[in-house]
């Protein structure tokens, strides 16, 4: 059987969840909209925003709150999740 991609599902199992929230941003990072809204301008290609899930990022919405680094979320995963972020959500 084919494995669909579910988001909820991967931010459940990658504990994306204990920081980030989807439309409230009631915890410590951006909520996901935010960071949909932002990326949605601030676009250059997936690449650029695989890395920073893949490794980490700061700076960018909060000073000094580091995002850190997923090295074990497979590739395929991570964009399957930037396009559901980008078109879907
Ligand atoms: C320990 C808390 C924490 C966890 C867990 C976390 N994030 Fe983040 N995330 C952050 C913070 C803080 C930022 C903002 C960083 C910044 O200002 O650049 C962020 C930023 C982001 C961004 C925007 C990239 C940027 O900085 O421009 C994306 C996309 C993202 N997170 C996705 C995810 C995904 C997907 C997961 C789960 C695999 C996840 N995050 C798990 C804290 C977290």
């Amino acid at each position: 059987m084919k494995n669909i991609f579910s988001p909820i599902k991967f931010l459940k199992f990658n504990n994306c969840y204990l920081c980030h929230n989807i439309k409230k941003s009631v915890k410590l990072a951006p909520n996901l909209k935010k960071i949909k809204n932002f990326y949605k301008i601030n676009y250059k290609n997936k690449k650029h925003l695989f890395k920073k899930i893949k490794f980490g990022n700061k700076n960018i919405f909060k000073k000094n709150i580091i995002m850190p680094s997923f090295l074990k979320i497979k590739k395929k995963c991570i964009y399957f999740f930037i396009k559901w972020l980008l078109n879907i959500l």
